[in-house]
């Protein structure tokens, strides 16, 4: 008997364009999570009684179409009918795990018979994130409304006998964003995730957003990294990217690409903090590598450092048509390009130190198969100190833009070429035979579905299933601490 919902969703898709793709058909469950329920606390229900507006994500806020982020709906940028359909903003992870979890068999509608709790802070979150941004970075002793939302929904939170009963160890929460430590809530905002939230899940976009806790090692063993949410090179089609063909490896015409923002200096923030690492890396890179032949395209995009800006849908196209596609840190050790790249079928080449993060190296994305790591002894050029190479047990950085623990998620060290200088990566890659490229390829096919993003149960996975059984998994191995 055919599979009448696969059938139905195809339908669907042709009629009305849904952003089901023909290659995927939506479920109702995933296996890890079968005999487990899943309540959605959303904060907004607290909102009546303790001061906060409702606030609801495709109406409160407007995405940049250029970078996928939340800005206020007054910003003069651009205008609110330029606005990204939401399922497409950098940071909506949380917002289609809901959706997924709502759409699916494991939802409970019972708080207090649940085996799982998901705590949907995410529109007071992004509220908070659009108010930084509209306004630019908040001095510490600005205030942000949205930010003391947050607050006070997770202080209703605490008070609720389902809290109180596990101290929050059946909670999940989703912080789809490496950090923004500005405004007057910042204290009271890393005290409750780093110390009240200590027994909790946390989905986080790089490891720095929970290592800079004093309670990491609490933490780290319920902590999951997953990628951000592509971009879409046809807005009504979030997933149309990961409908195009992959182009085969012989009718690659560009060796290796690689385009983003740069800085040629190090800028620091109060407190030894540096916002840009990984910005001096890539320009670096980009000053070695961007000569070295007519089919290398590695560049910034700033015109000011020799750049050349390129469209989303150019940048994808390179992409395509590359054989290897450079994947480096930027502000912080996370990257959106790093999805983007397994979308377009590129072979990922990591270089660090520091590297970029390794999203769901955790759940099931095979970094060893589909990628290439080259390890570069000479990185004085962008990093001043010497990098420790584990996180410390004793000493934390204190933010997120602290290169120290942009380590590879993914135990990488047997399989790294070692390099001395920059110059060395081209000849390497100009000589690794053709069976080796072959099956990074089909490594990089098989977990190209795996970056998507959808609002529903799928097969095959999506990011959000590997989210999803994660935490169910991670579940069941939970105990209450004792209180
Ligand atoms: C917590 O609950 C108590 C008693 O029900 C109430 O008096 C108090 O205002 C609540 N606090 C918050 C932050 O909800
Ligand atoms: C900077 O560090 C000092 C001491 O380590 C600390 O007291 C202060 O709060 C920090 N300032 C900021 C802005 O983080
Ligand atoms: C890179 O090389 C350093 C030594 O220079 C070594 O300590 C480190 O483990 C290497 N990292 C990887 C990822 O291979």
């Amino acid at each position: 008997m055919p599979d009448m919902k696969a059938l139905w969703v195809i339908c669907a898709a042709l009629v009305t364009s849904l952003a089901v793709p023909i290659w995927s058909r939506a479920l109702n469950d995933v296996d890890a999570c079968t005999g487990k329920s899943i309540y959605i606390l959303d904060l907004a229900m607290f909102a009546a009684d303790h001061g906060m507006p409702t606030c609801d994500v495709m109406k409160d806020m407007k995405i940049d179409p250029k970078n996928g982020i939340p800005y206020e709906l007054d910003h003069i940028g651009f205008r609110k009918e330029d606005t990204l359909p939401y399922a497409l903003a950098q940071h909506s992870g949380p917002w289609h795990l809901k959706e997924a979890i709502q759409a699916s068999n494991h939802v409970s509608t019972d708080m207090d018979k649940a085996d799982i709790i998901y705590v949907y802070d995410h529109c007071y979150y992004m509220l908070w994130l659009a108010q930084v941004h509209t306004r630019g970075r908040k001095l510490p002793n600005e205030d942000s409304p949205a930010g003391n939302w947050l607050i006070a929904g997770y202080h209703a939170m605490l008070n609720t006998s389902r809290w109180q009963r596990s101290k929050g160890a059946d909670f999940v929460f989703y912080d789809p964003h490496p950090g923004f430590t500005d405004g007057t809530v910042e204290k009271d905002y890393y005290m409750l995730i780093c110390d009240t939230f200590q027994h909790t899940m946390h989905i986080v976009v790089e490891r720095g957003q929970r290592n800079i806790c004093q309670a990491y090692w609490e933490i780290s063993k319920k902590l999951l990294i997953v990628p951000y949410v592509p971009g879409s090179t046809d807005n009504a089609r979030p997933l149309a990217d990961f409908e195009q063909p992959i182009l085969p490896l012989e009718q690659r015409q560009t060796l290796l690409f690689f385009r983003a923002t740069c800085l040629p200096f190090m800028y620091m923030y109060p407190n030894n903090t540096r916002i840009s690492t990984g910005k001096v890396m890539r320009h670096d890179v980009s000053l070695a590598l961007g000569k070295t032949g007519p089919n290398v395209d590695v560049m910034c995009t700033d015109k000011r450092f020799g750049g050349r800006f390129l469209t989303f849908v150019q940048v994808m196209e390179r992409m395509r048509s590359a054989l290897f596609c450079l994947v480096l840190p930027g502000d912080s050790a996370s990257a959106r390009r790093t999805s983007e790249i397994f979308m377009a079928g590129c072979i990922p080449v990591f270089l660090g130190p520091p590297y970029g993060s390794m999203p769901l190296a955790d759940g099931g994305i095979d970094y060893r198969a589909s990628s290439l790591f080259f390890n570069v002894t000479d990185y004085r050029g962008w990093l001043d100190d010497d990098m420790v190479w584990q996180i410390p047990l004793n000493e934390r950085p204190t933010h997120v833009c602290n290169p120290w623990v942009w380590i590879p998620d993914a135990p990488i060290e047997d399989v790294a070429v070692q390099i001395k200088s920059l110059d060395e990566l081209m000849d390497h890659l100009r000589t690794i035979p053709k069976e080796v490229l072959d099956k990074k390829l089909e490594a990089v096919v098989a977990e190209r579905e795996k970056f998507s993003f959808q609002p529903y149960i799928t097969a095959p996975p999506s990011a959000v299933n590997i989210i999803l059984s994660k935490i169910c998994t991670s579940g069941q191995a939970w105990t209450a601490p004792v209180v």
